[in-house]
């Protein structure tokens, strides 16, 4: 492909639905062993990881896509680097950019990461601000088509916070052509210049529908998705939203209003009893621990693009 080579990816819609499908197409054919990466002649290429919030997936995924790729990683722990006794984001993006050969960062403020990409040369990947988390999205989509073939003309549900998962949810069905339906408590629904951004990507060719109603979202969806209801920075107001989203819990109740083959996902960590009962999570038409073993093929794709290793 070598298509995303040199490139960034701050937000899903950085890339077109042809990239898109290139990418999970990538994605499948290094998951069955199906693609040799170019030889570098001996150079190693760096990926930094610049997390300022924990993570499991993202940081294990990354970095074990990198080893297969040939390449290595440098943790760059926050707490440990200058850049958290507060050197500005536009030094240190110009010191890492002479290191690294693509940087991987996990922040708060979306700016934060477009300001590292404004004053670095390298790619540099959103692994997850409170807006959105793209390399989640791509993971996703490669799990709904290898489950039915197809990602286009779909129905994904997302129950829930109208957070980073639900804003990358919206874009990327929208970029191949899936029907997306946001049900969320009314004061916890998505930002609207990125319902409104997906809109236009769907053009009318597909849905794009919030609702408050659960039960009407869940109707015949392939897809029923969750996410916790309190995101990483919102720890505390964490027990005063349960009520509120008790009615939005992806259980076997709601499970019976959707597709008969549907299949359930959750980004994880997930709080069991929260947002999705230890069944649902545990049962049949659970994705779940595919879609987290795709994060590590998703990625490699990815990484394998942006440095032109494809
Ligand atoms: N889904 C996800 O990004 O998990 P981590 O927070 O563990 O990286
Ligand atoms: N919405 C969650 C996703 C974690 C992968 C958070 O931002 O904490």
């Amino acid at each position: 492909m070598g298509g995303l080579k040199g490139r960034d990816l701050l937000s899903l819609a950085d890339l077109s639905a042809e990239e898109i499908t290139a990418l999970l197409d990538l994605a499948a054919r290094m998951k069955a062993g199906n693609v040799t990466p170019i030889a570098t002649n001996g150079y190693i290429p760096v990926l930094g990881l610049l997390f300022y919030k924990a993570s499991t997936r993202t940081r294990v995924s990354f970095t074990v896509a990198m080893a297969q790729l040939g390449g290595q990683v440098i943790d760059l722990a926050v707490s440990s680097t200058q850049v958290g006794r507060g050197e500005p984001i536009t030094d240190t993006a110009r010191v890492l950019d002479r290191y690294v050969d693509i940087l991987a960062i996990r922040t708060f403020e979306q700016q934060d990461i477009e300001t590292f990409a404004e004053y670095a040369k390298i790619p540099i990947v959103n692994a997850l601000t409170d807006l959105e988390h793209p390399c989640q999205i791509l993971a996703d989509l490669q799990t709904v088509q290898e489950t039915f073939g197809t990602l286009s003309g779909l129905t994904l549900t997302y129950l829930g916070d109208g957070n980073n998962i639900a804003h990358s949810l919206l874009l990327g069905c929208a970029l191949v052509g899936m029907n997306i339906r946001i049900a969320s408590p009314s004061n916890y629904q998505p930002n609207d210049a990125i319902v409104q951004q997906a809109k236009t990507i769907a053009a009318g060719q597909s849905e794009v529908i919030l609702t408050p109603d659960p039960i009407a979202a869940a109707k015949g969806a392939q897809v029923l998705y969750t996410d916790v209801w309190a995101s990483m920075g919102q720890e505390d107001l964490a027990d005063s939203r349960i009520p509120i989203f008790q009615p939005y819990q992806v259980n076997e109740q709601l499970m019976t209003y959707a597709d008969k083959d549907a299949i359930v996902l959750h980004c994880l960590p997930a709080h069991r009893g929260e947002e999705i009962t230890d069944g649902v999570m545990e049962g049949a038409q659970s994705k779940i621990w595919d879609q987290a073993e795709n994060r590590m093929h998703a990625q490699k794709a990815l990484i394998a693009s942006l440095l032109g290793l494809v």
